[in-house]
């Protein structure tokens, strides 16, 4: 097998790559700030006392946006796959495989109504993390760029957000951005699987409020 650094290195330079000048939230910049709080948070999760392979958590935290996944949105095979592939050809250990790319398929939030639990720790580290950055300055910015991606308005108070029961009605629901922060964003706080999660979460959680109060005071012209 290649060596871990080596394989590290070889996999950061591939996904630079792939998704430089990623117009829509899921550039390298995203990917490589994953991989960061994922780190972060396993580094305190060790000091706590749990177990955590921390090349799984890198591995999966660098690959998980691997797949130009505007085109296969739905298709949530195309990414692990894709994943398993690359690691595949480097002489990765199997199970290590099979792992990454079972956190890679479950990872995705998939509507307010629908459970998306995580089976390992690793797996529950970047699921934070990757959700930690739909959240505050960060998160509003990639949410912005998504929505004007996807053609969908900023705001229309006619449109009542909506608790999605199924995976089908989340991604195919034709909302707003703003819509999206009751549909989603707030919901994650409450989501996370880590004690750090749930700190960082809580503070941009906050910062996300204060956001919508000042946007619906300006859309009201009272500030
Ligand atoms: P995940 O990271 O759970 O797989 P996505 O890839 O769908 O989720 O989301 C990536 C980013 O785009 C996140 O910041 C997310 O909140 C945002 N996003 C997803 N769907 C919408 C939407 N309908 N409107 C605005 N932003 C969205
Ligand atoms: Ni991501």
């Amino acid at each position: 097998m290649t060596e871990s650094n080596d394989l590290i290195h070889r996999t950061e330079a591939l996904v630079r790559q792939r998704l430089a000048g990623e117009a829509t939230g899921h550039d390298w910049y995203h990917t490589d700030r994953v991989r960061y709080l994922a780190l972060r948070i396993a580094a305190d999760e060790q000091i706590a006392g749990a177990e955590v392979n921390r090349l799984t958590v890198e591995l999966a935290a660098l690959l998980h946006d691997i797949e130009d996944w505007k085109f296969h949105k739905g298709d949530d095979s195309v990414g692990p796959r894709a994943a398993a592939a690359w690691l595949g050809v480097h002489g990765v250990d199997p199970d290590l495989i099979d792992h990454v790319a079972e956190i890679i398929a479950t990872m995705s939030f998939k509507g307010a109504g629908v459970s998306t639990p995580m089976r390992t720790i690793e797996g529950q580290i970047v699921q934070d993390a990757d959700r930690l950055e739909a959240l505050g300055a960060i998160g509003i910015a990639r949410s912005f760029a998504y929505g004007g991606f996807k053609g969908q308005m900023i705001h229309d108070p006619e449109i009542t957000p909506a608790m999605h029961e199924s995976f089908e009605a989340y991604k195919t629901a034709g909302g707003t951005t703003i819509n999206h922060f009751s549909e989603k964003l707030l919901l994650l706080r409450d989501r996370m699987n880590t004690e750090t999660g749930r700190r960082i979460a809580a503070h941009r959680h906050q910062f996300m409020e204060s956001f919508l109060a000042e946007f619906f005071a300006e859309w009201e012209g009272k500030a």
